[in-house]
């Protein structure tokens, strides 16, 4: 399943730079070079969307992505919101400041929010920083949708138990997904997710 069309529709260094509230936003949430810019070029089918790279900090604005969905899913168009990542610790003390203020003012600006993408690191698993989203999500009101990526790293034998472990480390009800950029993994079982939250 493939997006029908993606497009940057705007990205924002600070808050003055939102776009006005259009279309209904997922956003995508997690640790610097988690692969959180990969997973929405791997489920638009679009390489070169959103700029991805080895060096942790590639994502500096919030982005806006205009979507439409697979046609089999019958959903209508959303935003797909990229957020800068957090935690990488070798970014300078006043860029890591900057950037959790503007993924806050992001979150609680009466945005329409169907819900969070948080991303975790299949063989790094559930650390702090993830507890703290969703606690925050939780008080927030926030839908999240946790997934477990760069599957393609981890031997197939191992990755029902990592998704396992992160789910259990969070407390979820839900199981995990499992997915990856690389290999495709998962992309139909994320965007039935994202359905999901749409029609909530
Ligand atoms: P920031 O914008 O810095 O927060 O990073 P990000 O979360 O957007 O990560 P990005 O998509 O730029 O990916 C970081 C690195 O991980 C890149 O080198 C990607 O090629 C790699 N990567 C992303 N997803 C996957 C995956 O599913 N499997 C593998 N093997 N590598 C991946
Ligand atoms: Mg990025």
């Amino acid at each position: 399943m493939r997006a029908r069309a993606a497009e940057l529709t705007t990205s924002a260094a600070d808050r003055a730079g939102f776009p006005a509230p259009s279309v209904p936003e997922i956003a995508f949430a997690g640790r610097s070079n988690v692969g959180k810019s990969s997973i929405i070029n791997a489920l638009t089918g679009k390489t070169g969307l959103a700029r991805t790279s080895n060096a942790p900090g590639r994502t500096r604005l919030i982005n806006w992505f205009m979507v439409s969905p697979p046609a089999a899913l019958g959903m209508p168009p959303v935003h797909f919101v990229d957020l800068p990542g957090y935690g990488y610790a070798k970014v300078s003390r006043s860029m890591r400041e900057g950037w959790k203020p503007l993924i806050e003012a992001y979150l609680v600006s009466g945005r329409p929010l169907l819900g969070v993408v948080i991303l975790v690191d299949a063989r790094r698993g559930a650390e702090d920083e993830e507890g703290e989203l969703c606690e925050f999500f939780q008080a927030h009101g926030i839908a999240a949708v946790v997934v477990a990526t760069k599957i393609d790293k981890l031997a197939k034998a191992q990755r029902k138990l990592a998704a396992a472990a992160i789910a259990r480390t969070l407390k979820l009800s839900r199981p995990v997904l499992a997915v990856s950029a690389r290999s495709g993994d998962g992309l139909d079982d994320l965007w039935r997710r994202l359905r999901a939250l749409a029609k909530k």
